[in-house]
């Protein structure tokens, strides 16, 4: 690692003054586990040729492979159209549904196979398993429903603001039978962020669900629907429909009154569409299938969206062959549906290749560590899959819980974030008590599904390393000067994949020169040209390739914080904290933290003459968290009587860093105000 190149040099254009990358840890290289051989003897893909099957100069014909474990209505003619870059159309003059996909032809064999086993967070209520013909018949009432009853169709958006119940999969595949473009919002995100994302899709209905449980409590959440239609209301922007599921059928647990005219029990209205069916529609490769909402480099989030052909073939090739699942496997993704993860490879991948997936309502840790354990022994979880935050914090309350539960898991997957050698060895000794395979998948909400990986029965494992591109994906390192570093070089750089791939997102919603610029410019080769070869994607990672070709991801190079797995825009809260009548500066830094990953701290100028008080700083952090939501809120907010700036009057937020993280902030002489960097330091004690 002598020769590795400081991420600080990764800098210039678009990157933050101060990212991740530059204050992540480096550790050092790990020797290799070998995949067990019972993995092995049982796994989808055994066969090494896969890398010579998707080498470049089988592009993009390769990904026929892919498009083939699906079902299509009509065949594509061309696999990939490159006329308008770096815009790709996959499977082109294809036509497929994906809740048939995910739903209708299982029907045929496995129609009394659960789908998803929907576990409630209280311990004492009953797991629900719903088959794939329950699963087909709800699908097709609620589709049936949002037709008939909102008047919903194809190519109309809807936003989704569901907690992590069975029948936030069943409002996903309704829309996609419709061909009814669905924006999921996470649960724990505010009204107001809800609101940003109601109407930057312009969903004029939104679909919520009265409460639900998080931390032993019954969390009213309907009242955040009430705030997001009021808030999209100040943006010029009329919801018609508030579709109101109950989270205890029959029962109404929330206190926010419902609006005439407006708000609608689904469970009650779900009566009129006992047994009807609904045709899928037949949507081209290309249509779009849902939007992502991510943050970015900008305070409003950006709408990824996704395509239904080309992301479809590509999780459920994935989820095949990295994460080995079989139709007879129970599989457990202890992400929300909320994020890209839970999209991909809680409903999408997994339904598509007729497996059981289950959701999980709670917190991992609820009512105590031991709880995913007993869960995955009670279901026979044989896959499990979470986040590195997850693992840590189950190891830090349940060391040992583990060792108590006589679940067995063949695989494991870690996401998000890059996982610590120490946390990893956890997770392979403890949690898969050394019999699983782990994979260390990195990708991006963009992405659609997994971009760096090993394959779990082709290649050892090397904790704390993601792996080397899977097959088809093609990455590689480029410096700030738009220079390849060369490959197994150990030098940081950022992190781009040569080649489009089925999975990638199509365009940032009503955005499509943002998605140009943030994605592709900086290293495209020539922007006149047609072939895809000029156009790498730029993922905004730094990363390191080693000699054996395997990366390990250091962090966001822009201005994007990796909070428990959670993505946020530094912008976003700096935003929110703005809303503060007091408050005229704020700057968010990243913080390294022993079970988070990162946390934010919030830095924050209050407007002359005012005086610092604990009263302001909590009205900072409140306003955060109803600006965007609990995950977002700062670990400290610290008011200053002054930013450091440079002359020409940048915060420099790299000095802030450096005190919040314990660093040594350099040479801070060159500063417009470098007396103010000891006052600050002794603030921020
Ligand atoms: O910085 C990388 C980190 O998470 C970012 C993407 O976040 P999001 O779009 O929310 O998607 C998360 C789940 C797919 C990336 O830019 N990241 C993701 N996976 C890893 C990772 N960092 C290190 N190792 C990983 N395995």
């Amino acid at each position: 690692m002598s020769e590795e190149r400081s991420p600080g040099d990764l800098t210039k254009q678009q990157t933050a003054d101060i990212s991740e990358a530059q204050i992540a840890v480096h550790w050092p290289e790990e020797d290799y586990f070998s995949p067990p051989n019972a993995f092995i003897a049982q796994a989808n893909l055994t066969d090494a040729a896969v890398f010579q099957r998707f080498s470049l100069d089988k592009f993009p014909e390769c990904f026929k492979e892919f498009a083939d474990l699906l079902d299509w209505y009509k065949y594509w003619e061309t696999t990939l159209d490159t006329s308008n870059p770096p815009f790709w159309r996959w499977f082109v003059g294809g036509t497929i549904n994906a809740c048939y996909n995910c739903v209708d032809r299982h029907l045929a064999r496995h129609r009394n196979k659960t789908a998803i086993h929907f576990v409630p967070e209280p311990e004492n209520e009953a797991i629900q398993h719903l088959t794939y013909q329950e699963l087909f018949v709800r699908v097709n009432e609620f589709a049936a429903l949002l037709r008939e009853a909102c008047g919903l169709k194809t190519g109309d958006r809807v936003t989704l603001h569901m907690p992590m119940v069975a029948e936030l999969p069943i409002t996903m595949l309704a829309c996609a039978r419709l061909g009814v473009i669905h924006s999921q919002v996470f649960s724990g995100f505010s009204g107001k962020a809800c609101a940003d994302r109601v109407s930057d899709s312009e969903s004029r209905v939104l679909i919520t669900m009265d409460a639900y449980y998080r931390a032993g409590k019954l969390l009213d959440h309907k009242e955040k629907a009430d705030t997001a239609v009021d808030e999209a209301a100040k943006d010029g922007h009329k919801v018609d429909k508030v579709l109101i599921w109950q989270r205890h059928p029959g029962r109404y647990s929330s206190a926010a009154k419902l609006v005439q005219g407006r708000d609608v029990i689904v469970n009650d209205l779900l009566r009129d569409f006992r047994g009807t069916r609904v045709d899928p529609v037949q949507m081209p490769a290309e249509a779009p299938l849902f939007l992502m909402y991510t943050s970015g480099t900008t305070g409003r989030p950006k709408g990824c969206q996704h395509s239904t052909g080309g992301y479809l073939a590509y999780v459920t090739w994935t989820s095949r062959n990295i994460q080995d699942i079989h139709p007879e496997d129970v599989y457990w993704c202890m992400a929300d549906i909320g994020w890209i993860t839970g999209h991909s490879y809680i409903v999408y991948g997994p339904l598509a290749l007729a497996a059981s997936s289950v959701v999980y309502e709670g917190v991992p840790t609820h009512p105590d560590a031991g709880r995913p354990w007993r869960i995955a022994e009670d279901l026979g979880v044989n896959i499990f899959h979470t986040s590195p935050t997850a693992i840590r914090a189950l190891r830090r309350e349940g060391p040992e819980e583990p060792a108590k539960y006589h679940h067995r898991f063949k695989h494991m997957t870690t996401v998000g974030e890059p996982i610590e050698p120490a946390v990893w060895k956890w997770y392979h000794s403890a949690v898969g008590k050394g019999e699983a395979v782990i994979v260390d998948t990195w990708w991006q909400t963009e992405n659609g599904g997994f971009l760096c990986s090993t394959v779990p029965g082709l290649a050892k494992m090397k904790p704390g390393s993601a792996g080397p591109g899977i097959p088809g994906i093609h990455p590689v390192i480029y410096d700030d000067d738009g220079k390849e570093l060369p490959a197994g070089s150990g030098r940081a750089g950022n992190i781009c994949i040569r080649n489009p791939w089925p999975g990638s997102f199509q365009t940032i919603w009503k955005d499509p020169e943002r998605y140009v610029r943030q994605y592709y410019a900086r290293y495209c080769k020539n922007p006149k040209s047609k072939d895809w070869r000029d156009w790498p994607y730029m993922a905004g990672d730094g990363a390191v390739q080693a000699a054996d070709g395997y990366y390990r991801i250091l962090g966001r190079i822009d201005d994007v914080i990796n909070v428990a797995g959670h993505r946020l825009g530094t912008k976003e809260i700096e935003s929110a904290a703005l809303v503060v009548a007091e408050v005229v500066e704020a700057a968010v830094v990243p913080v390294a933290d022993e079970i988070k990953g990162k946390v934010p701290d919030l830095y924050v100028a209050l407007k002359p003459g005012l005086a610092a008080s604990a009263e302001i700083a909590n009205r900072v952090s409140a306003a955060v968290v109803s600006g965007i939501g609990a995950i977002a809120r700062p670990r400290r907010v610290i008011i200053v009587p002054d930013m450091p700036k440079t002359r020409s009057g940048k915060i420099m937020r790299r000095v802030l860093a450096a005190i919040s993280n314990r660093q040594d902030p350099g040479d801070v002489s060159t500063l417009a105000n470098p007396e103010v960097v000891d006052r600050i330091r002794e603030l921020a004690k």
